[in-house]
């Protein structure tokens, strides 16, 4: 059993943090937002992250788990001490580090005892180092030591618990053999593949991991404009491909390109990197171009489909980045609704769990908001699928039908097959397959 206070409750700090109390730790989970530990404090959690609650409460029962923002204190009473705090991208792409300096500078305050500092947030090379210097500095005179481990997170959002709790692989990146060993003790209950490395390697696996991921996707979406063009089918080509075990099917589902807070971010932050030490990294920028072209193919088709978006009724199925999230962050929604909406159009926008959310970032110009599909396709021109949700999978194509102005779809997913929209009767257009 070992003590852990875990720095910033956000999408990682608090699945992680929960899933290490699960393995029988002892986990603090702290928080600058009062608002979000009083939430927790009554089971209240607030992300969407299916199977988090029942794992949250568990472990709180238990004794495992607790939240605070008396963070001072929880520092104190922890041998292992995570930072997952946000890393956001500043306007240069740069990743903005305010936060993870701001928690280091806490650490360093109130250190007391000897500390595992580790660095779960994504941060650019050379931070675990920046990290301890200024703990150093911070410490000055005091007896007391520390090391700085790098662990970076591989979850996904929607799959966040399953994810962490069957983690493939453990990144750890340390200074000294000492710390590596606390870690991958603490490791040892998920049974997975550890790879122990310098702070600096860990800190670029994550990075190329995530570049190389949105480098697949942005692959993909150009063969299937392709495939467009040559007649055909981006969803066989990718099977096709699949099938080849170097190559792997995963992350080669086309569609309007890759949104959340993660791969928009780190690939910028990556660009940013190279900049730095003057590295052309020239396919970085490619697949960054080429993801920001891909959101706005559906606006093209919908134009193609309707003539003119003046004065038309579009009911936009899907506002999250990936089903079985609430997150919003780089969602295409935040830019094909505004493009819509310049073109004249009246958008009818649905989610199952986003819809008040989009409404503070998006507005109410021109743009109405439903939790319930079917209310939302209501009168409309044409239906737009932004994210795959189940509701949108499993929708009753029969009802939609009666309840829609004209029977159009564009489909930015691929979520149906070719064959059932003509059978429907829908004029349909998807991603990267013939018309
Ligand atoms: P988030 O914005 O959901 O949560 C960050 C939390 O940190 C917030 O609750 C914020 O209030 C808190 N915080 C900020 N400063 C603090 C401080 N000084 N003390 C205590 N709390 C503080 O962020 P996230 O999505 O969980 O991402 C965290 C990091 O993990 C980022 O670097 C991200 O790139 C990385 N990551 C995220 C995911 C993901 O799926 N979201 C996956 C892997 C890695
Ligand atoms: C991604 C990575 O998958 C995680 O390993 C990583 O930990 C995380 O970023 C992070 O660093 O924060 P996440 O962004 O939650 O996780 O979700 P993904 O499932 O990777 O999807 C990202 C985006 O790519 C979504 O918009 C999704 O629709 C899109 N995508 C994904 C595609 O367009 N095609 C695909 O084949 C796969």
């Amino acid at each position: 059993m070992k003590k852990i206070t875990v720095i910033g409750t956000g999408y990682v700090g608090l699945v992680s943090g929960t899933c290490f109390s699960d393995y029988g730790n002892r986990v603090i989970c702290c928080d600058i937002d009062a608002k979000k530990i009083d939430r927790l404090k009554n089971y209240d959690i607030p992300i969407y992250e299916p199977g988090l609650e029942p794992l949250v409460r568990k472990n709180v029962e238990r004794g495992n788990l607790s939240f605070t923002t008396d963070i001072s204190n929880a520092i104190q009473e922890s041998d292992i001490i995570f930072i997952a705090v946000g890393t956001p991208m500043s306007p240069s792409g740069e990743a903005d580090l305010s936060y993870v300096k701001a928690a280091a500078e806490m650490i360093a305050s109130h250190m007391n005892s000897y500390k595992v500092i580790v660095v779960k947030s994504t941060v650019p090379v050379g931070t675990g180092r920046m990290v301890q210097k200024l703990i150093q500095e911070h410490i000055g005179e005091r007896l007391v030591s520390f090391d700085v481990v790098s662990n970076p997170e591989f979850l996904r959002e929607g799959s966040a618990v399953y994810d962490c709790m069957n983690m493939e692989r453990a990144i750890i990146g340390s200074t000294g053999e000492q710390s590596a060993d606390i870690i991958r003790e603490l490791h040892a209950p998920f049974e997975t593949k550890v790879l122990v490395t310098d702070l600096e390697t860990a800190e670029m696996i994550k990075y190329a991991a995530n570049a190389f991921l949105a480098t697949k996707i942005s692959f993909i979406n150009s063969i299937a404009n392709l495939c467009e063009r040559y007649g055909a089918d981006v969803g066989h080509v990718s099977e096709g491909m699949g099938m080849d075990s170097r190559i792997s099917g995963k992350f080669l589902q086309a569609g309007i390109g890759y949104g959340g807070s993660c791969f928009p971010k780190d690939t910028e932050a990556l660009r940013y990197m190279s900049q730095q030490v003057d590295y052309d990294f020239s396919m970085l920028d490619a697949v960054i171009q080429t993801n920001e072209a891909q959101r706005m193919i559906v606006v093209r088709k919908a134009q193609d489909l309707l003539g003119d978006l003046g004065g038309k009724t579009i009911a936009v199925l899907g506002l999250t980045f990936k089903p079985d999230t609430d997150d919003l962050r780089y969602a295409p929604s935040l830019d094909v609704i505004p493009a819509l909406v310049r073109g004249g159009a009246y958008v009818r926008a649905f989610d199952p769990v986003a819809a008040h959310e989009a409404e503070m970032l998006l507005g109410t110009e021109r743009i109405t908001y439903y939790r319930d599909l079917y209310e939302a396709v209501e009168g409309a021109d044409l239906c737009l699928i932004l994210t795959e949700w189940e509701d949108v999978l499993h929708m009753d194509l029969a009802r939609v039908k009666e309840l829609v102005k004209q029977p159009k779809f564009v489909d930015g997913r691929n979520c149906f097959s070719l064959e059932l929209m003509r059978q429907r009767g829908f004029s349909y257009r998807s991603v990267g397959r013939p018309d």
